[in-house]
């Protein structure tokens, strides 16, 4: 008999409901994330650890953090270094990006997020697999109080170790415990190399047989990570079992609240309250449900994804986490514009995500906010200008006759969108299939590749590989003391080889580790320090490079210092072995140019900062001996005035000579100081302030000048746009700035000199000189223009042949040969000349020769049979040769023989000439 479904309306259907409802203790989700946390740490003594950014710092093969258990990760496989043996985690999560990618389902179904919290807990050889299943059990059945008899459990059919331990819990019967295959019961962390194990999966029953298997809603996954897959992907053991549990919480709220989808939980409401009430406001129509369309869903999703990305320090861009970030955002905005409506408003609903938090849990919500919706309103202007911009690339597309029959854009338009516009690929394909088109995404994809390809310097593919090899040494315990922020260290400090390799890569360059190291290369932008080692044997090497291949990392990339010693010797390389002596030299007048431009960033994001009247975001910098860059989110260009005000703020500051104050702090009083951080940075517990007092305050590991005066004068030397959303400012201090400065004045002197501009009482000669000449250009171009349009009218211009043209498709075609005036350069003259001799007569088909240059032209509508380009090849070959093609309507070429060709091609027309002449 087929089960008949109550409408969610019923009354039957609501007491259903209520008396599912009656069963379960009613908890809210901040309650559920506290009674979780409270449960492992004072009922079973784990420490709480805060959630990790996003962006996962200790793992380069994944896009975003995706689990609870990636800021862990190397605990498992070595747990002494774990600084605790058991832990608790509600761990903010992205599923949008890489291997594990829900982007697409958002909206569609009742449990896909972009955004989700994971709840865990983990032991690092602290419990065993008994202890993990019991607090599981005991958590959901006791502090939760779920029906027992509403759930089950699966375990990997060879854990028979998990299955007796279920066996033994009170209330699951054997029926409930289902044995499961490697597929489902074995958790790795994708393709790549890393910690993995069998698991144990708790199930819900949501008791709905509608649902076929998903009557099981899962909603616990208990891993008992046992082996480490390596990149070969074989199973190594791990010295000791350890346990990685994860809960959904929007899941579970959706259990305990009884609601059939994530979206009808509290984690959602004030949002959903918030885009109505914002419907309404803008006067959209719109009913309260929020499952009758998936627009409203893919919108409270995507806010809760993209302000935790941006608070973690992800930035709109064309690729990578940026690329991911700008898809979701446009997404968003695509489905409000779906939605009824026309002008912003996402970051109106910022609010509403501040309130579903508003039990703190994430603080950076808060203090972040101000840059969090400035990026995400300058987002949606740009998608509005993009979106039309992008438009009118793509609507010509879809008319165009020669892709009819294939409807499918080309790949270099989607590329050009994606790449100039800033046009996420899925939307191009969005907005193709709703008309029935394809995009060919496999070109496209190669498309960026070869981009990809062509940007990568090879030095970088190379130092690449060298970094890979220095961290290897991360293995033996190389942790080097940097003691380059101190200037009596930097020249003839005595250290010792603590390693050193060869590089491999054909250039014979080694690398080493040094105790102490004096040389700077810990990034931040700041570029590294050069300079020279002698070692034991008096020679010297050069210090070409020096990177942080690991945290508190230090490698020097060195070279043979002279031409004369090319061949390293056998002395040397001794010299270069664990424990010897060597003096190290920093490049001191290097290093003073580099920290001037690198405290003069600090003044310059102040700067922006005071300027813009937002709050800005970095986006990255970079900081030479002799110039600085810095990348920063803002929508529009600077204005003149704007640059000034920056340069006059930076400048008078720095004629007070401000001295920093550089002091270490834990990093939440660092931040409760007010020091800017970067969101993307990864800073330890403490952290080192660079504070010029009053002026600016950053967390920052690079070096500065020991006054402010050292950054005088200051000077912005150009300022653009990177990416849509993103600008780049350049600037120069000190004696690059002065140099600067100094060639400019030499050329405004040159110009005062050849413009004769000399000073009047009327003003500056070079501003009244330029003023004069940029008028008297806009009139000769009127004039020209004027002259132009006579001239393409001019009688003058009769054919020099009238005849026909014989062996085309059609009969005998009526032509007109006409040599044009020779002092015209102007292709723009050509087009309009030959437009206006087909407007005189149509009935021909014109041929205009200037030098060896050579058009076609002809109307379409008179001559339906030819083709201009083809005419022009046929007409080409007949007249000697030479090169061109173009439009049905019109073509260019080059003879390639000049006069003569010109004569070929007049004799030819007059020999075909038959009857007609026109
Ligand atoms: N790592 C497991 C998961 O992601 C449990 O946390 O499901």
């Amino acid at each position: 008999m087929a089960r008949i479904r109550l409408p969610r309306s019923s009354a039957l259907f609501k007491e259903a409901l209520w008396n599912q409802q009656r069963h379960l203790r009613q908890m809210t989700t901040p309650e559920l994330r506290k009674e979780f946390t409270e449960f492992f740490v004072k009922d079973h003594g784990h420490v709480a650890v805060k959630s990790s950014s996003l962006i996962p710092h200790n793992d380069k093969s994944l896009m975003f953090t995706n689990a609870g258990m990636v800021q862990f990760k190397e605990y498992f496989r070595n747990p002494a270094v774990a600084p605790f043996k058991q832990a608790t985690s509600i761990q903010k999560c992205m599923r949008a990006g890489g291997k594990h990618n829900d982007l697409d389902n958002v909206g569609y179904t009742p449990r896909h997020h972009t955004f989700f919290e994971m709840l865990g807990n983990f032991s690092f050889g602290q419990y065993s697999k008994a202890a993990a299943i019991q607090m599981a059990w005991r958590f959901l059945t006791e502090v939760i109080q779920l029906p027992k008899d509403r759930l089950r459990v699966t375990v990997l059919a060879s854990d028979q170790e998990s299955y007796d331990l279920w066996k033994n819990q009170e209330g699951i019967p054997e029926e409930k415990i289902i044995r499961c295959d490697e597929k489902d019961n074995f958790w790795t962390m994708g393709e790549g190399a890393g910690p993995c194990g069998p698991c144990t999966e708790i199930f819900w029953d949501t008791q709905n047989d509608d649902l076929g298997e998903d009557r099981w809603l899962e909603i616990w996954n208990l891993v008992f990570m046992q082996h480490y897959r390596n990149d070969q992907g074989q199973l190594e053991n791990l010295p000791i079992v350890c346990v990685d549990t994860g809960m959904g919480l929007e899941r579970l709220a959706s259990v305990i609240q009884s609601k059939e989808n994530n979206y009808e939980t509290d984690v959602f409401g004030p949002l959903f309250e918030g885009l109505h009430k914002n419907m309404t406001d803008s006067g959209i129509e719109s009913s309260r449900d929020i499952n009758a369309t998936p627009h409203k869903k893919i919108i409270v999703d995507h806010l809760r994804a993209m302000s935790f990305l941006i608070a973690d320090g992800v930035i709109p861009s064309n690729v990578g986490r940026g690329y991911v970030l700008r898809r979701i955002i446009r997404r968003a905005l695509r489905s409000g514009n779906q939605l009824g409506f026309t002008k912003p408003f996402m970051a109106d609903l910022y609010g509403y995500l501040l309130e579903s938090f508003k039990d703190g849990s994430y603080p950076e919500l808060t203090e972040r906010q101000d840059s969090i919706k400035g990026v995400i309103h300058q987002e949606e202007e740009i998608f509005m200008s993009t979106l039309s911009k992008g438009l009118a690339l793509l609507e010509p597309v879809f008319k165009q006759k020669d892709l009819a029959d294939s409807k499918q854009v080309p790949a270099e338009i989607a590329f050009k969108l994606y790449d100039t516009f800033g046009f996420p690929l899925d939307l191009t394909v969005l907005i193709a299939e709703e008309r029935g088109w394809s995009v060919d995404l496999a070109k496209v994809e190669e498309l960026k590749q070869k981009q990809q390809e062509q940007g990568r310097a090879s030095w970088k593919a190379t130092s690449s590989l060298v970094h890979a090899k220095a961290a290897e040494w991360k293995e033996q315990g190389v942790f080097p003391t940097f003691t380059g922020y101190h200037r009596e260290n930097l020249t003839g400090q005595s250290s010792t080889v603590l390693a050193s390799q060869s590089t491999d890569d054909g250039t014979g360059d080694m690398i080493l580790s040094i105790e102490p190291c004096p040389f700077y290369g810990l990034g931040g932008g700041q570029s590294p320090d050069t300079g020279f080692v002698r070692l034991a044997n008096g020679s010297e090497w050069k210090v070409v490079d020096v990177f942080s291949p690991y945290e508190r990392g230090l490698a020097i990339r060195i070279q043979p210092a002279s031409m004369e010693q090319e061949s390293v010797t056998e002395e040397d390389l001794l010299c270069l072995h664990k424990g010897f002596q060597l003096t190290a030299f920093v490049d001191t007048k290097r290093r003073e140019g580099v920290a001037a431009h690198h405290s003069a960033t600090h003044m310059l994001n102040a700067a922006l900062r005071k300027t813009l009247g937002k709050p800005i975001m970095q986006a990255g910098s970079l900081v030479e001996p002799d110039r600085l860059r810095f990348d920063f989110t803002h929508g529009k260009p600077i204005s003149q005035n704007q640059i000034h005000e920056i340069e006059n703020w930076i400048n008078t500051t720095a004629l007070q000579s401000v001295q920093p104050v550089i002091q270490e702090y834990p990093l939440q009083k660092a931040i409760d100081m007010g020091s800017i951080a970067v969101f993307s940075e990864k800073y330890g517990d403490v952290v080192r302030v660079v504070d010029f007092p009053k002026v600016s305050m950053e967390l920052c590991g690079g070096t500065h000048v020991e006054d402010l005066s050292k950054i005088y004068p200051f000077k912005i030397l150009s300022e653009g746009s990177v990416a849509a959303g993103t600008r780049r400012i350049e600037a120069a201090v000190g004696k690059s700035a002065s140099q600067f400065l100094i060639e400019q004045d030499r050329m405004v002197t040159r110009l005062n000199q050849d413009l004769k501009a000399y000073a009047t009482s009327a003003g500056n000669g070079l501003d009244l000189k330029v003023n004069k000449i940029k008028d008297q250009v806009a009139d000769l171009s009127k004039q020209y223009s004027r002259l132009l349009e006579k001239m393409v009218k001019s009688p003058a211009a009769a054919p020099v042949q009238k005849g026909a043209l014989r062996g085309l498709e059609a009969d005998a075609v009526p032509v007109q040969i006409h040599e044009l005036d020779g002092e015209i350069l102007d292709q723009d003259y050509f087009s309009k000349k030959a437009n206006f001799l087909k407007e005189q007569e149509p009935n021909a088909v014109h041929i205009l020769i200037w030098k060896e240059n050579m058009m076609v032209a002809l109307v379409q509508k008179q001559f339906p049979t030819l083709h201009a380009g083809k005419v022009l090849k046929a007409v080409l070959e007949k007249a000697g040769g030479g090169k061109g093609g173009g439009q049905a309507q019109v073509a260019r070429g080059k003879l390639s023989n000049g006069e003569e060709g010109l004569r070929k091609l007049i004799q030819l027309s007059t020999q075909s000439s038959s009857s007609s002449s026109t």
